[in-house]
């Protein structure tokens, strides 16, 4: 079916909503319907998740929400209840944010959504609307239909697009909502939901929202696998990938955006979505190369990085102590599901290191790593600093205490974050991802805590 675009959302219709999970897309999105103006009843099958929701305990680190749920509550118009049979049917429009775990063959386990949508299936009211808007494999807008075997129902997919850390902002502001549906009505629901929201409504069939949302994350997958492809080759040629960014994002048909080179990306989406698209396109018979290449190369730039934070220990970790900045996927969340700093960290920790590790928000639980309360306790005495998470604030610390700490004057910033002329000045020397050469200390280094500890080192 052609895509068309029905242009900004039409009038804005107060709607009885129903959310269905209370995670990291669930709650962004009650809380944001709430704050539209929505009436939002967010339900969970964790009655203690519920109970401190409804105390206005927000789980997650987000920006913005805690502020939405708190509102919401006191306003009365944002309400958490335990799943039971009956609360659902007053609404209008539920949306299904629950979790699809991955299989072992990257098919996705859909039992949670069946589980909740057969619970649901007697008590909506006629002319009610289903909507999938966490990420669901192709076909599953089908399954729904067949689960409801509600002919009086409406069922619809509406693929999010929040990004951790940015989520309220993301759906508040959103690039393009997108609307798969068969049925008119279902389209006109959702329109009237987003109804205050400015932003191009995309309509189509229910298969190409669930594979507008895959193409989109692996798209943006494969951009950051380029350009750590790019890194790798700018460190063994000589060039440097803060040049090679901006003259690349510079021509507009490529856009600057998603072109920071790392350690490589990680978080519940991105691994998830680009196994889940490959695996939709084998059982289709089809062949996607690039997507493949895209999971390749994040596999090896996670090497890579290992092996160059091995290499700046003189070819072994056995026995290093290493300090670790960063263990949250990126920045702006605690969320540490599939994150790049926790492998890195994890295969340090295997060939025989210790990994002392500060984050200002995410709380480690990694067998061999201990958690440092401040960047600064993480550097005593370590033999190497390891940069894995872009925190801003990384980039204010204090480089002339740091150099005083380590043992050694070394320091990999994989995300490009700390203040080189900072660093380098405070005798620091600073490797990092996509420049082949170190940037050497332009004073000499400090006495580390080894030199002046007596007997130490
Ligand atoms: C991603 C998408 O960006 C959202 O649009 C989507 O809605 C969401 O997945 C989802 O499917 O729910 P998110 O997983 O929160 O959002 O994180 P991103 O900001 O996309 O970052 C993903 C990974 O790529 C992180 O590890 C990040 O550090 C890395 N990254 C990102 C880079 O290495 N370089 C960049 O230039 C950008």
């Amino acid at each position: 079916m052609q895509l068309h675009h029905t242009g900004p959302p039409g009038r804005f219709e107060r709607q009885a909503v129903g959310v269905v999970g209370t995670g990291y897309v669930g709650l962004t999105v009650g809380a944001c319907l709430a704050h539209l103006g929505h009436r939002v009843v967010c339900v969970d099958v964790d009655r203690e998740k519920v109970d401190s929701l409804r105390a206005g305990i927000v789980p997650i680190v987000e920006e913005g929400l805690p502020e939405l749920v708190a509102a919401g509550l006191e306003g009365g118009h944002l309400r958490f209840e335990v799943s039971r049979p009956g609360i659902l049917a007053q609404c209008d429009t539920i949306m299904l944010c629950l979790p699809t775990p991955v299989l072992a063959d990257d098919g996705l386990d859909l039992a949670f959504v069946e589980h909740a949508v057969l619970a649901m299936r007697s008590e909506l009211k006629p002319g009610a609307l289903v909507a999938t808007k966490s990420t669901v494999p192709i076909g599953t807008f089908d399954a729904v239909e067949r689960w409801l075997d509600r002919p009086d129902v409406l069922v619809a997919s509406n693929p999010e697009f929040l990004r951790e850390g940015t989520a309220v902002a993301d759906f508040l502001h959103p690039d393009r909502v997108i609307i798969g549906a068969a049925d008119l009505r279902a389209v006109d629901r959702l329109v009237a939901l987003y109804g205050d929201v400015h932003a191009p409504v995309v309509t189509t069939d229910p298969t190409s929202a669930e594979l507008i949302k895959y193409a989109a994350n692996s798209f943006l997958a494969a951009k950051i696998s380029f350009i750590n492809d790019v890194a790798r080759l700018c460190e063994s040629v000589g060039a440097d990938i803060d040049s090679v960014r901006q003259g690349l994002g510079g021509d507009p048909r490529i856009g600057s955006a998603f072109l920071a080179p790392g350690p490589g990306w990680g978080g519940s989406c991105f691994p998830k979505d680009t196994r889940g698209l490959l695996h939709s396109a084998r059982s289709a018979g089809v062949y996607m190369p690039i997507v493949e290449a895209a999971v390749e190369s994040n596999g090896r730039q996670l090497g890579h990085v290992v092996s160059s934070a091995t290499q700046l220990l003189g070819g072994s970790v056995a026995g290093a102590c290493i300090a670790v900045w960063g263990a949250s996927f990126k920045a702006g969340t605690d969320d540490c599901r599939d994150s790049p700093a926790i492998t890195v960290m994890r295969e340090l920790i295997r060939g025989g290191a210790h990994v002392r590790c500060y984050d200002p928000q995410a709380n480690l639980d990694l067998a061999g790593a201990t958690c440092a309360d401040d960047p600064y306790s993480a550097c005593v005495d370590a033999d190497l600093l390891v940069v894995l998470t872009e925190w801003p604030h990384f980039h204010d610390v204090d480089m002339d205490r740091v150099s005083s700490l380590l043992a050694q004057p070394d320091v990999y910033d994989t995300r490009g974050v700390i203040d080189l002329h900072a660093a380098t000045g405070a005798g620091l020397s600073v490797h990092r991802v996509g420049s082949a050469s170190r940037h050497a200390p332009t004073t000499a280094a400090q006495p580390s805590t080894r030199e002046l500890i007596p007997g130490a080192g």
